[in-house]
C-alpha cells in the first residue's frame, strides 16, 4: 500500500505538530508520523520557558541561538493569540519576566559577569539587589547576593500549546498517523523520494522534514545525509501549592536549575542536565539536587505537594544549536537539535521550515 503527499513530517513534538500546521496552512498537503502519541515526548515534560536573555550563552554557537530565540520570541504572542483564536484553547502565555538568582558570592562574581555580558549584547537585563528582588519575589531566601531581573523573558504552558497545536492540524486537515514508526527515508539518487514505516507501508512524499527531536539518528539516513543528534536526559517535577498561587511569580532561575510558576499554584522544577542515552529513568539522586537546590532559593517550596516526575530527551547536536532547514539530499528538509529550546523556537522554526518547502527564501 502507498499514500502520496507533498510534505511527510516525522516526528509529532511540539516542532513537528508546528511545521505541520504551518505548512499546511501554506497550502501544502501534508502527514504527520508520530511514533507513539503527538505531544507526549519531550515536548510534553518541557517547562515552557520563553528566555533568550536568561538562557544566552557565550561563544559563537549562543550568539547564533540567541539570534534565533530573540526573533521567535517575538513571534509568540502572535503565533499564540492565533493559536487561540483557531481552536478557543488557551496556550498558557504569561508576560512575567524572569529572576537570575545569585546564591552565594562565587555565584554573585558570575551574575556580574552575565550582566556585563548581555550590556555588551544590548540586552534588556537589569542588575538588582537582593532587596529589590525580593520586593518582586519575596519567597526568595534573604540570604541571596544579587538577581538578574530579564523583564521580557516569559513562558508558556507546553502543554495546553501542545493541545492547541494537535486541534489546529486537525482543523487545517493535516493527515496526523500517530504510533506509526518510520523505519527509513527512501531516495532515488539525490532526491528525496518518501518515507518507508516499520509496517513496511511506503508514503510518497515531494518533501520530508526531519522533527523526530532525540530520536532523529535512529532514522536510518545515509551518512552523508544525518547530522549528530544526542539525546541530554532532564528530569523535571511538578509541584502544586494546596493554597493556590502566590509563592512566586516570576520565572526563577539559578545554577542547577528554575522554577516556573504557572499562576495557579502549579509549578516547574527543572532540570537535570544529563549525558546518558536515551535513558528515562528518573533517579533519587537528581530529584534530590533539584529539591535542594530550589529549596535552598526558595524555602516556601517545601510545603508544596509532588505531583509528577518526568524526564525528557532534549534533542542536542555537538555545539546544542538547532538545525533547521534544507540539507544533505533534495527534499530533505532539518527540524531538530534544539536542544533547550524547541518551545522557544517553535514559532521560527514552524516558518523557517515552510518557507523552505514552499521555495519562499532561501536560508543561508
Ligand atoms: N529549557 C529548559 C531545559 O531544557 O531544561
Amino acid at each position: 500500500m502507498s499514500d502520496s503527499v507533498d510534505v511527510a513530517i516525522v516526528g509529532g513534538g511540539i516542532i513537528g505538530l508546528a511545521c505541520a500546521c504551518r505548512a499546511r496552512q501554506a497550502g501544502l498537503s501534508v502527514t504527520l508520523l508520530e511514533r507513539e502519541r503527538t505531544g507526549e515526548g519531550t515536548s510534553h515534560v518541557a517547562a515552557g520557558m520563553l528566555a533568550p536573555v536568561a538562557e544566552v550563552e557565550f561563544g559563537e554557537a549562543g550568539r547564533r541561538v540567541l539570534d534565533l530565540g530573540l526573533r521567535s520570541a517575538g513571534m509568540w504572542p502572535q503565533f499564540g493569540a492565533e493559536l487561540e483564536a483557531r481552536t478557543g484553547l488557551a496556550v498558557g502565555l504569561r508576560r512575567t519576566g524572569t529572576l537570575v538568582v545569585a546564591r552565594d558570592e562565587d555565584e554573585a562574581r558570575e551574575l556580574e559577569r552575565q550582566l556585563v555580558f548581555r550590556e555588551s549584547l544590548g540586552l534588556r537585563a537589569e542588575r538588582l539587589l537582593p532587596s529589590a528582588a525580593r520586593e518582586l519575589e519575596p519567597a526568595l531566601t534573604p540570604t541571596i547576593r544579587l538577581a538578574l531581573h530579564a523583564p521580557e523573558d516569559h513562558s508558556v504552558d507546553p502543554r495546553l500549546v501542545l493541545e492547541a497545536l494537535r486541534q489546529a492540524c486537525e482543523l487545517e486537515g493535516v493527515a496526523v498517523r500517530e504510533h506509526t514508526p518510520v523505519a527509513s527515508v527512501e531516495q532515488d539518487g539525490e532526491r528525496i523520494t518518501g518515507v518507508v514505516l516499520e509496517s513496511g507501508e511506503r508514503i510518497d512524499a515531494g518533501q520530508v522534514v526531519l522533527a523526530a527531536g532525540a530520536w532523529t539518528s535512529e532514522l536510518g539516513l545515509p551518512a552523508e545525509a544525518s547530522i549528530p543528534v544526542r539525546p541530554v536526559k532532564g528530569q523535571i517535577l511538578r509541584l502544586g501549592d494546596p493554597t493556590g498561587p502566590g509563592l512566586l511569580t516570576k520565572v526563577v532561575r539559578f545554577h542547577g536549575g528554575y522554577l516556573v510558576p504557572r499562576g495557579d499554584g502549579r509549578y516547574v522544577l527543572g532540570a537535570t542536565v544529563e549525558e546518558r542515552g536515551h535513558d528515562m529513568h528518573p533517579t533519587a539522586g537528581g530529584v534530590y539536587e533539584l529539591l535542594r537546590d530550589a529549596h535552598e532559593l526558595v524555602p516556601g517550596i517545601e510545603e508544596l505537594r509532588i505531583e509528577e516526575l518526568s524526564v525528557g530527551l532534549r534533542p542536542s547536536t555537538p555545539d546544542n544549536t538547532p538545525v533547521i532547514g534544507p540539507g544533505g539530499l533534495e527534499g530533505l528538509v532539518w527540524a531538530t537539535g534544539h536542544h533547550r529550546n524547541g518551545i522557544l523556537l517553535a514559532p521560527l522554526t514552524a516558518e523557517l521550515v515552510t518557507s523552505t518547502l514552499t521555495g519562499t527564501m532561501v536560508l543561508s
